[in-house]
């Protein structure tokens, strides 16, 4: 409790806002959210829901109760959007919302602030998007989100190579109805040696690798990780992936998702606030963040 000292106090016109999911016992976002707050002196608290019911129930209920916004995670991200009055349209694209945001008198707006988070994540290091070749390893939501947000963006050419190719598959045909320019291919994770020649940034989105199974990556073999130039593994915990290991052993620049959860979070916080979140408050997020991770000052400076 020793961040408690400069903690505002909660009073009547606390604005209060929160994640529903199940489990939730594990997020990070109350501290990403609450840090925010006392950087700005924010009158509002972020806390977790979990909802183990029909989720629709859970943001009517919300909105009764003056909740000014909502976070939503695994498993509810589809099933809150036939209970919105809105939907932005990049999230309809995804057909998952991870954020809701209060329409007086109304209800609630639905966007998607994952996939602007890993954008922003991605601009921040400098790795460009637009006109560039990109493997995609995984089909399940999170690749699916992130094929299309590299089609939005402009990539020239983007392979979803997945264990079950038919899932890869489903997401290519899907995306080339929205961004028939992107070329978009599917295939097994064996096509990753039949990749044509040149080197390309590569995204993990399975979730192979992850606490407790530290020491796997979904593809291992070394000649696959000599063709990245960058890797961007959507995992965190892990704070230093196996495929980040095997990318910077083939020479790569590797990076983990915690600046895409970061981001992500910022954004849902600027659409809430109706605010820019500059480079301090996101610093200081990051080393709270960390911290709450276990991780020690050396790996927190980078
Ligand atoms: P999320 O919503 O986080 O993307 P998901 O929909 O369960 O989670 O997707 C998990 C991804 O990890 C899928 O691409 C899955 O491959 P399949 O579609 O073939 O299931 C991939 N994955 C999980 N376990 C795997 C394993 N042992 N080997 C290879 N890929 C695996």
């Amino acid at each position: 409790m020793d961040n408690c000292k400069k903690k505002h106090s909660i009073d009547g016109h606390t604005k209060i806002f929160g994640l529903i999911g199940n489990p939730v016992g594990h997020t990070l976002s109350p501290v990403l959210h609450n840090t925010l707050a006392e950087f700005y002196g924010h009158n509002l608290i972020y806390g977790a829901f979990p909802v183990t019911e029909d989720p629709m129930k859970a943001v009517e209920g919300a909105y009764a109760l003056g909740i000014g916004g909502l976070n939503v995670t695994v498993p509810h991200k589809s099933a809150v959007m036939p209970a919105l009055v809105e939907i932005d349209d990049f999230a309809l694209k995804i057909g998952a919302v991870n954020t809701l945001v209060r329409v007086e008198g109304k209800g609630y707006k639905g966007y998607n602030t994952d996939m602007p988070g890993l954008y922003r994540a991605m601009e921040q290091e400098g790795i460009q998007i637009s006109g560039e070749t990109i493997v995609i390893l995984g089909a399940g939501g999170a690749a699916r989100a992130v094929a299309m947000m590299t089609a939005s963006k402009g990539a020239a050419r983007v392979y979803v190579l997945n264990r079950t190719p038919g899932k890869a598959q489903a997401i290519v045909s899907e995306i080339r109805s929205f961004y028939p320019e992107c070329q978009m291919t599917a295939g097994s994770l064996s096509d990753s040696s039949r990749l044509p020649d040149g080197k390309f940034l590569c995204i993990q989105a399975t979730s192979i690798g992850m606490s407790p199974n530290v020491d796997r990556a979904v593809i291992e073999d070394p000649a696959f990780y000599e063709r990245i130039h960058t890797g961007f593994d959507l995992v965190y915990n892990p704070y230093d992936t196996k495929f980040m290991q095997l990318v910077r052993q083939a020479g790569g620049r590797a990076y983990n998702g915690l600046n895409m959860l970061l981001y992500q979070g910022v954004i849902a916080y600027e659409l809430w606030n109706e605010m820019e979140v500059g480079a301090e408050a996101v610093d200081r997020v990051r080393q709270r963040l960390k911290k709450e991770m276990g991780l020690s000052d050396e790996t927190a400076g980078d």
